[in-house]
């Protein structure tokens, strides 16, 4: 691993939701199968609990990947535990719904993070502020990129702390995706792949974005989006990505 300062210029490796193709995902063993894969950056998805504490799901609710029922945040940590969250992978059985703070226990000593905050303000009031200080306390500033569709949360990550890096996520086609960047102080642009060709790759370099696309698993399209120029690449399959890196 070359650094583990999101503030260094390279191509990065991002294991989506761990390695999501390969192990349930954002389970701590998909962020283990990403790191033996190849990521340097493990992306992850956060939610609150009933009792404040920040935890690594995608979906607002259980049903999807684990075997229990109803929204993360009418449940304490305590009771979250108590589900299985490998419901589509049998192999991984017995596998838990992951704190934000034990996957920073379990791999800030080997990858940097792109943390998406979700569904926010409308369920977590204020989990900006938590985030942050979460970050600080496991002192991650220079190891994170906060990411975010809800792109007035990056604002708030910035008011409480300016250091820290933020990306802005997008699904549709942006025409100038800087301008939206600019009006939030974002440093980085996180678009859905298909949208972001080459043209807007050149036009945010000469503004001094990175680009990141999501989520990228054939390896066709992630040799087509390098050659398109892009910092770095979300993918299910990190190995895959990986390799290609390896062999440019
Ligand atoms: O890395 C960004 C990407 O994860 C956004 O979409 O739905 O996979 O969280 P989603
Ligand atoms: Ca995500």
């Amino acid at each position: 691993m070359q650094s583990l300062s999101v503030k260094q210029k390279m191509f990065r490796v991002i294991g989506h939701r761990g390695a999501a193709g390969h192990a349930p995902e954002n389970t701590l063993a998909s962020f283990q199968k990403g790191l033996e894969f190849g990521a340097d950056m493990l992306e992850l998805d956060i939610h609150m609990s009933k009792d404040g504490e920040l935890i690594v799901m995608h979906d607002p609710r259980l049903e999807r990947t684990t075997n229990g029922s109803g929204y993360i945040k009418d449940y304490t940590v305590k009771e979250l535990k108590q589900f299985d969250a490998a419901k589509k992978f049998e192999v991984y059985r017995g596998e838990r719904i992951p704190t934000l703070q034990e996957v920073f226990d379990f791999a800030k000593e080997r990858a940097t993070f792109a943390i998406e905050i979700k569904n926010c303000p409308i369920l977590y009031p204020d989990i900006e502020k938590k985030l942050v200080r979460l970050i600080e306390k496991n002192d991650l500033v220079d190891n994170v990129i906060v990411i975010a569709f809800y792109h007035p949360s990056l604002k708030k990550i910035k008011e409480y702390n300016p250091e820290i890096t933020t990306g802005i996520l997008y699904a549709a086609g942006l025409v100038e995706p800087w301008s939206v960047a600019e009006t939030v102080g974002a440093d980085a642009l996180h678009p859905e792949y298909d949208y972001t060709l080459a043209d807007i790759i050149e036009a945010a370099h000469q503004r001094g974005y990175p680009v990141h696309p999501w989520t990228i698993n054939s390896a066709e399209d992630m040799q087509r989006w390098i050659d398109y120029g892009v910092d770095g690449i979300a993918s299910d399959f990190p190995d895959v990505l990986a390799g290609i890196v390896k062999n440019r």
